[in-house]
């Protein structure tokens, strides 16, 4: 059984408590920090940037997992590398010269991926597979934390999964987008290894530490 990592996304953190919040889901079992980056025009809102990644950096040795929904990503990479970031994700609909920006990321020593919104088929990605450490699949439409779950996509989840395992690929299968206790476990099933979650895991309802909680016991039912 492949071992699944959870990565909360700040974007519904409450800002002005950071990074408690920060530790509070590394202790709570997080395997790494999702941070979103909105520049307003390749999608609607402007969310972070490099200062945001910088002081989560301070506060967590988790792996820093950036997903950069920005237009022109080959300008923005390395400013999120030197920032702290671990794992640039970049749109394929964005990257003009996506193999390139795949070098360039490799070429720092840092992990690579690539994302796909929930209307761009594999195939735009498919040349690729064998260069990236991860690849995203959205299951919602990029821009907003809170969205509900496009179950559609799951197909796509599945024919990912089947074509790295027929590749022999070790790239991880990050889901991104209403995932929550009900859809989780649904993504796993579907072959996804990495989980990215806001809302579920950042709200007022409850603690980070309840939410994680919730969160990784209906992973755990999946086994038994
Ligand atoms: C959406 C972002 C997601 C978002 C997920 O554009 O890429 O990472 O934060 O939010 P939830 O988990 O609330 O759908
Ligand atoms: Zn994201």
């Amino acid at each position: 059984m492949r071992e699944i990592k959870i990565a909360p996304s700040i974007l519904s953190a409450d800002f002005a408590r950071l990074g408690e919040q920060i530790r509070e889901a590394e202790d709570a079992g997080a395997h790494r920090i999702h941070i979103d980056v909105m520049d307003g025009r390749f999608v609607p809102v402007i969310s972070m940037g490099v200062p945001i990644v910088e002081a989560v950096r301070r506060v967590t040795r988790l792996p820093l997992d950036i997903h950069l929904m920005v237009v022109e990503p080959e300008r923005q990479v390395e400013a999120f590398i030197d920032a702290g970031g671990d794992i640039i994700n970049v749109h394929v609909e964005a990257a003009t010269h996506l193999h390139r920006i795949i070098q360039l990321v490799r070429r720092r020593g840092r992990q690579v991926g690539v994302c796909l919104n929930p209307a761009t088929p594999i195939s735009a990605i498919e040349e690729v597979l064998p260069w990236v450490d991860q690849v995203m699949v959205m299951t919602v439409n990029p821009g907003y934390a809170g969205q509900p779950f496009l179950s559609e996509a799951l197909g796509k989840v599945r024919r990912l999964r089947t074509l790295l395992d027929e590749l022999g690929l070790k790239a991880e299968l990050e889901v991104d987008g209403g995932v929550n206790v009900e859809t989780a476990p649904r993504c796993v099933a579907a072959g996804a290894t990495v989980l990215v979650a806001a809302s579920a895991i950042f709200n007022d309802q409850a603690t980070v530490t309840a939410n994680m909680a919730r969160l990784r016991a209906a992973l755990a039912e999946l086994h038994t």
